[in-house]
């Protein structure tokens, strides 16, 4: 069976926490693919290069979490260049025999447009940054600063924007627990299993 989750969003809106629980309820595979532009971000030199070599290590590297990773990942993920070395992969990913979740902020609109299931997860700059907060510490105000920078930087680039696609059915976890977000993602998904 071929069946592609996409599930799209801001920075720390549960994306990953719901992509891992649908993945892990309906025995899919589950792609990060914030990781792959967190690695490249954080690998150095040329990025463009750093795409198209990618390796497991890279992926490994327990950095990739950081707040400065985030930023780095949204700085290289504006280059056109960058976004195509990484496209095949994810692409393949999303079609494989098995049925797979991919999260991040174009799977819905570029890599799998013809995903079974499109998800939009979003919550206030608020929340988001308040979550990134409990996960990392720092300075609060800081930590909203870079998730609205982020925002801007990843909504406003003209290769594969962040936005819900058209046929995406949102999801804002603002004001719902893990439980509840992971309840309605399950459901959606079960309803376009049927
Ligand atoms: O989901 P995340 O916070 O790990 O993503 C880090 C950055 O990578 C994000 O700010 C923008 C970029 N990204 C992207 O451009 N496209 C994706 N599909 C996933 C992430």
């Amino acid at each position: 069976m071929i069946f592609t989750v996409a599930i799209d969003g801001p920075a720390a809106a549960g994306k990953g926490t719901i992509s891992r629980a649908v993945a892990a309820h309906f025995g899919f595979a589950h792609l990060d693919t914030g990781a792959l532009y967190r690695a490249v971000g954080v690998k150095g030199g040329d990025p463009v290069a750093a795409a198209q070599t990618l390796t497991p290590e890279d992926l490994a590297r327990d950095d990739l979490r950081t707040l400065e990773a985030g930023q780095a990942a949204s700085r290289v993920a504006v280059i056109p260049e960058v976004r195509a070395a990484l496209f095949d992969f994810q692409r393949r990913f999303a079609r494989a025999e098995g049925g797979a979740v991919l999260d991040g902020r174009d799977i819905g609109t570029v890599i799998c447009p013809e995903a079974e299931v499109k998800l939009y997860v979003t919550a206030s700059p608020e929340v988001r940054a308040h979550r990134r907060w409990l996960e990392l510490g720092g300075d609060a105000a800081e930590v909203l600063a870079q998730v609205k920078d982020r925002d801007a930087r990843d909504m406003g680039r003209a290769d594969a924007p962040l936005r819900p696609a058209a046929d995406a059915v949102e999801i804002d976890t603002s004001e719902l627990s893990i439980e509840e977000a992971v309840a309605r993602a399950i459901e959606v998904v079960r309803a376009r299993l049927a």
